[in-house]
């Protein structure tokens, strides 16, 4: 029993230092496989690509490698068809698959643990798991993004009020509002992406913080699980989480996008706004008042959001302060970031599909842009083109916004008379560039709201996401 690296009961990572076995309050509090076992997969992989590398520098035989491989693979169904017996006593997902192994096949399960720590097993795995993950976000962020590209089309050069302060601001199309997130979210893709290469980095060899004096090849392994390379220093290896620093942050930045759009869309449904509907079967309804029509999914998508940053932060705190190299604080990084991750993909796939089931009131919205002289900016830069200093302009389209006010009128129906006492340079001329269809027809700039323009972004949009590979 000794020689084949098992104890007496309990966990095999206990050697034969110990007198007497753990405690059941110790295994207890310190198991990490009630959630650590969403790791198999990873493991099981890293493990199987280090059998194979031992077997080729010569460290196990290949009868041997051939019998772990085996055992593993039948691990992996096991557990996958859910007849798999995860045992708390032996701690992790680690020990629990190589405890199962020695099961299975006997002596040569105890040549798999060869040149390895699971200090540096366990960076492997995570460092599978979120590469994975990166993977993922990045595909539903680009449905989101197809979806809001989908709704934006319609809408390219629909009026919309544009606010700053909350208060009515400028006129701009609901295509180029759409569009805003649309950009957004390329940005978290990106992040996501030059995380991945990052974490892309094998740290299997750093051992337990020293490295071996075994003959390994990591880059063997590197290879066989297509990482880019090999970590540089062992103990950084063994002590670093900026990985998932960093997947945390790139989570944390999108979920803030997305807790933006849904207030945005929150306060556009009121009857307040009156320019978003949201269809039936994604609102909800209220267990007293008959009427409401509540917004609940864009409200928990904001909520959720906390579980991103909070995640972010705890990790941040897991990692401040400790000695280098492994502690077992670690182990805290996980359950965090499984849920975090969890629910921070949920809010991708519901705004997928929500975004699908509103319908933006293009009246209203085109109403609301007649009121509250939104084209008063236009009307300066009138004036503008026509050789007045902007401040002048400035000036003179607030003394007409005070006249259109007192007088109840929007600019456009002004008299040309009072246009004209208030600047020679005004004349009928000008009515053309205002109201809200005026300006949006008048926005030269690129990145503008001009229409054409909104337009011919959505295709480019359209081209970039195909070439991304995100329409089947
Ligand atoms: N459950 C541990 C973690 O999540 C695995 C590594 C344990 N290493 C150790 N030396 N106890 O970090």
């Amino acid at each position: 029993m000794a020689e084949s690296g098992k104890g007496k009961g309990g966990s095999p990572s206990r050697s034969g230092v110990f007198g007497k076995p753990a405690d059941p309050l110790l295994e207890a509090f310190t198991q990490s496989i009630s959630f650590d076992r969403a790791l198999y997969k990873y493991d099981i992989a890293g493990s199987v690509a280090h059998v194979e590398m031992l077997n080729q520098v010569g460290l196990i035989k290949r009868s041997e490698k051939d019998a772990i491989v085996t055992g593993l693979t039948e691990i992996l169904n096991e557990i996958e068809d859910g007849s798999f017996r995860f045992r708390p006593e032996c701690e992790d997902i680690h020990m629990n698959i190589e405890h199962a192994l020695m099961e299975k096949i006997g002596e040569p399960a105890g040549k798999l643990h060869t040149a390895r720590s699971r200090n540096d097993q366990i960076a492997l795995d995570e460092r599978l798991w979120v590469r994975d993950e990166h993977d993922e976000c990045v595909r539903l962020l680009s449905m989101l993004q197809i979806s809001l590209l989908d709704l934006a089309a319609p809408h390219a050069a629909d009026v919309m009020p544009g606010y700053t302060h909350l208060q009515r601001a400028q006129p701009v199309t609901c295509g180029h509002y759409l569009l805003a997130y649309v950009e957004m979210l390329e940005r978290d893709k990106s992040r996501f992406r030059d995380a991945r290469k990052r974490a892309n980095v094998l740290p299997l060899g750093a051992c337990a913080l020293a490295g071996t004096s075994l003959p390994i090849d990591r880059s063997i392994v590197a290879k066989l699980l297509k990482f880019d390379g090999v970590t540089r220093n062992s103990m950084d290896t063994t002590a670093d989480r900026d990985y998932l620093l960093d997947f945390a942050y790139c989570m944390s930045v999108a979920s803030l996008h997305l807790s933006r759009l849904a207030e945005d869309l929150i306060l556009y449904a009121t009857a307040e706004f009156g320019i978003l509907e949201i269809d039936d079967a994604f609102s909800t309804g209220s267990s007293i008042m008959p009427q409401k029509r509540n917004p609940d999914v864009l409200e928990l998508v904001r909520g959720k959001a906390g579980r991103s940053v909070g995640c972010l932060n705890q990790l941040m705190m897991l990692v401040k302060g400790l000695p280098l190299t492994y502690n077992r604080d670690f182990q805290e990084d996980k359950e965090v970031l499984f849920d975090a991750t969890k629910h921070f993909k949920g809010c991708l796939q519901i705004m997928e599909v929500f975004m699908r089931n509103v319908r933006f009131r293009v009246d209203k919205m085109k109403d609301t842009c007649e009121a509250g002289f939104m084209d008063a900016t236009s009307l300066a830069e009138y004036l503008v083109g026509r050789g007045i200093p902007f401040r002048q302009a400035h000036y003179a389209a607030g003394r007409l916004v005070n006249l259109a006010m007192r007088k109840k009128v929007t600019l456009s129906d002004l008299e040309v008379d009072d246009l004209r006492e208030v600047h020679a340079l005004l004349s009928e001329e000008v009515r053309a560039e205002l109201g809200a269809e005026g300006v949006i027809q008048g926005y030269k700039s690129a990145g503008s709201s001009n229409p054409q323009m909104v337009s011919a972004e959505i295709q480019r949009w359209r081209q970039t996401l195909k070439n991304d590979g995100a329409f089947s």
